[in-house]
């Protein structure tokens, strides 16, 4: 073996007893032969992989903000903040995976569609965690995993937990800001909706820090952690409508394979802010 010239003293290692240690820790080797595509169409490989890739990253950002999420509830900011911080690279990572599907002609996605049965990216259990975190809860989205008892669980688990928003105004609270008893006591398995108290505690947070930042000290780690938050809610609103524009590229009003009327559904819920609050108290500032 010794005798190939490429093996020097400096050479990784080649020799290993059973598995390298690479696929011990990666399994590169259950990754790649998870492809199993439904049609002869070359094309449908990447639509897989993409797919795949973007349900990797989904899974790295729920456990993002789940750390984020249990950190503030710890009023560790700082962990909080980096947590957030790594989930906006992901966002990007997650929003370029786009660019192999931003240009699927009709006919292209046509060649593979039919394969696809009633298969849609609606039924992605990890997006519907992805969206719980985010505080949009919905017990219906429960429904479609009710053959797959593992995935019911976590989703069940994920709709009655605190979602990373409820754990803001808990922080925002405990700093003394005004968050009504109401938002704070209430049954986390419904959608978060929008309260005008939030918005002035987000207000207050940002006219504070002006333009010297002098009267700010006391929040001045509450508005970089609603500047974080509004960096996530933006990459979420990118991913949504990139997805938008590539559905509109691919198959233009049809129906969707999920059932929904396609573009349409999809812009409403493309429509809809993340963290509303941190949006509209920027009119008060
Ligand atoms: C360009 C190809 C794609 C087209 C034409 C497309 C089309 C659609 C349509 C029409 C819907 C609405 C539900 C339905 O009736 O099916 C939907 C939902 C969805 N798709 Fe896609 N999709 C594409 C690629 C992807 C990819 C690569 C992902 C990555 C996982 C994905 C994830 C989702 C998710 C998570 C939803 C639910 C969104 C929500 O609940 O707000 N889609 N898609």
């Amino acid at each position: 073996m010794s005798e190939t010239p490429a093996e020097g003293p400096e050479t990784p290692n080649l020799d290993f007893q059973g598995t390298t240690p690479y696929e011990d820790y990666v399994q590169a080797d259950v990754l790649t032969h998870l492809q199993h595509t439904l049609s002869d169409d070359p094309g449908e490989m990447v639509f897989l992989v993409a797919t795949q890739v973007m349900e990797l990253w989904f899974t790295v950002l729920v456990h993002e903000w789940h750390t984020a999420g249990q950190a503030l509830r710890e009023d560790d900011i700082p962990t909080a903040m980096a947590a957030l911080k790594r989930s906006t690279y992901e966002l990007e990572s997650l929003n370029a995976s786009w660019k192999p599907l931003a240009h699927l002609t009709p006919g292209q996605f046509n060649s593979y569609r039919s394969a696809l049965g009633e298969g849609s990216g609606f039924q992605s259990a990890m997006y519907r965690r992805l969206e719980f975190l985010l505080g949009d809860k919905s017990a219906s989205m429960l429904v479609p995993h009710r053959g797959s008892p593992r995935v019911y669980a976590e989703l069940e688990k994920a709709l009655h937990e605190p979602s990373l928003y409820d754990e803001v105004l808990g922080l925002l609270q405990r700093r003394g800001h005004d968050i009504p008893a109401k938002l704070l006591e209430r049954d986390l398995s419904l959608r978060y909706e929008p309260d005008p108290a939030v918005e002035r505690a987000w207000q207050r947070i940002y006219s504070a820090s002006g333009t010297t930042g002098e009267s700010a000290a006391g929040d001045a780690d509450l508005l970089r952690l609603g500047e974080a938050l509004t960096e996530v809610a933006e990459l979420v609103w990118r991913w949504r409508n990139d997805h938008l524009v590539a559905t509109r590229r691919a198959m233009g009003a049809k129906t969707g394979t999920g059932g929904s009327a396609g573009v349409a559904w999809l812009e409403k819920r493309a429509a809809k802010n993340v963290f509303p609050e941190l949006w509209t108290a920027r009119s008060h500032v």
